[in-house]
């Protein structure tokens, strides 16, 4: 299958923060293989920016290690790295001063696009907004890029909200989850919208509830201190999951228009109804064999954050009343794989004489890894011996069905880069959108806090704490086995 890269407009894009972890681990590598993919006109410039007194030729050597170590070597190639490498500059920035904002500025070109990507401490991002204007290097046309954590509750959000707007329009401001970059959560919207034959079915006559995972193996070593002021239900739960939710249970926009869409995402965020305290199970991973656990990885002793969190979160309005939406995400569990589980709701009557016959229909959305579709349905068993059912997969992997293209799936950086540049906020959090699920998620942490719980303790490479299956136990139903 031919690939189909539409090279963007000629940019200059500036990288605060372009020595740091994200810009290594990330971005640099993300736009070496859209280079390479042909997608980067040759008259575009990235333009390092930080603190470290580098000149160019150290930042380069910075940018090429970056790409050798973070993609492997069948990703990449030596000559086209060093004719990247020939579109990278740098220039040493003090956010809070005045040093090298007239170099940066003097680097700038006219005719091309503008975008400003804060890879920096969230507490950076009113002074760079400020001298960005002062210095004139921002334009009406410019875009200016942010990560999470964007707040830690609904004022701290607000008030990064309104030091950006100050200085920038919304339409300008490109909030990053970089889960909406990911190749199957943007199938999401094709499956549903691209089809007729699940949207008459997506409903609680149809649907009895949804399962979200997100699991992962790695524990949180090398960045347990900032991750002890956050927890799963901040990291991961508030921002990502809560997309992949909007992305489920969003009425059909008008078009596939940003603000449209994100206009939908509002509504279900708005709907969500406030969680009970039964309804969470919080834990935190044991250290086993030697290995640490999460006390000793974010090294407070008395530690009381989440690394893995489950819940149960209904949404308040004609579609969902009915349906639980069952959420859980956390470290160190037993494999790293992330997938949203839609079950439907049995059939009203068996005509066969098989209890079996009445088992619910699945469709599985894997998003990683191995990214696919699969639908669980009903046939009848081969052979003779009468009517005897038995529940197969209808599966769609995406590297059989789609070849090179559905293996060599870009990174979610490389697509939201490109969008940044293409001007589309479709696959970028809105201010309100933000502002809206940490008005959700605040109840639900003050309410732990006030009530001075402790998290379970888990043992890593299991499917977290034991409470976690009574949440579902309970209602009758159970959580999908955490597999590769
Ligand atoms: C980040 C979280 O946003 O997402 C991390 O801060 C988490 O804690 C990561 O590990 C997971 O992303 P992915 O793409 O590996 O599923």
């Amino acid at each position: 299958m031919v690939s189909r890269t539409i090279p963007v407009d000629p940019f200059d894009l500036v990288i605060f923060g372009g020595t740091g972890d994200l810009a290594r681990r990330k971005i640099l590598p993300s736009l070496y293989r859209r280079y390479l993919a042909g997608q980067i006109p040759e008259d575009s410039q990235i333009i390092g920016a930080a603190r470290s007194e580098l000149d160019e030729a150290g930042f380069r050597d910075l940018v090429r290690a970056s790409v050798e170590e973070f993609l492997p070597a069948s990703k990449r190639d030596a000559t086209t790295l060093a004719a990247f490498l020939t579109h990278i500059r740098y220039v040493a920035v003090d956010a809070k001063g005045e040093a090298g904002w007239v170099e940066l500025g003097e680097m700038m070109r006219e005719g091309v696009i503008h975008a400003h990507y804060f890879s920096v401490a969230p507490s950076l991002f009113g002074d760079l907004a400020q001298r960005l204007c002062e210095f004139n290097i921002a334009n009406a046309d410019s875009r200016i890029v942010v990560e999470k954590p964007f707040g830690k509750d609904l004022k701290t959000a607000r008030s990064l909200n309104e030091v950006l707007a100050r200085h920038f329009p919304e339409q300008q401001i490109y909030r990053i989850d970089h889960y909406l970059g990911k190749e199957t959560v943007q199938n999401l919207m094709a499956i549903r919208f691209a089809n007729i034959l699940f949207e008459p079915l997506w409903k609680t006559e149809y649907i009895d509830h949804v399962q979200i995972t997100v699991a992962e193996t790695v524990g949180v070593d090398g960045r347990g201190a900032y991750y002890d002021t956050s927890g799963a239900m901040r990291d991961m739960v508030q921002n990502h999951m809560m997309q992949l939710l909007c992305l489920i249970a969003m009425e059909p926009p008008y078009h596939f228009d940003p603000d449209a869409v994100r206009d939908e995402k509002l509504k279900v965020i708005r709907a969500l109804e406030k969680v009970r305290p039964e309804d969470i199970v919080r834990g935190q991973y044991a250290s086993q064999g030697g290995k640490p656990g999460y006390i000793e990885d974010s090294e407070n002793p008395n530690s009381r954050t989440e690394s893995y969190i489950a819940m149960k979160v209904g949404i308040a309005n004609w579609r969902w009343k009915g349906t639980p939406f069952y959420l859980r995400t956390g470290k160190r569990l037993r494999a790293r794989t992330s997938e949203i589980a839609i079950t439907f709701r049995r059939p009203p009557h068996s005509i066969f004489d098989d209890p079996d016959g009445s088992r619910e229909n699945v469709l599985v959305i894997r998003l990683q890894p191995n990214e696919g579709i699969n639908l669980k349905v009903m046939i009848k068993e081969p052979g003779p011996g009468g009517m005897r059912l038995v529940q197969v997969p209808l599966d769609m992997s995406f590297a059989q069905a789609l070849g090179e293209e559905g293996t060599d799936i870009p990174d979610a950086y490389e697509r939201l880069i490109m969008d940044v540049i293409r001007g589309n906020q479709t696959l970028f959090m809105r201010g309100d959108e933000v502002e809206a699920a940490w008005a959700w998620a605040d109840p639900v942490i003050e309410g732990w806090e006030a009530r001075g719980e402790r998290p379970h303790v888990y043992q890593p490479g299991t499917s977290g704490p034991d409470d976690a299956l009574m949440l579902m136990h309970r209602d009758g139903r159970r959580w999908r086995e955490i597999k590769e």
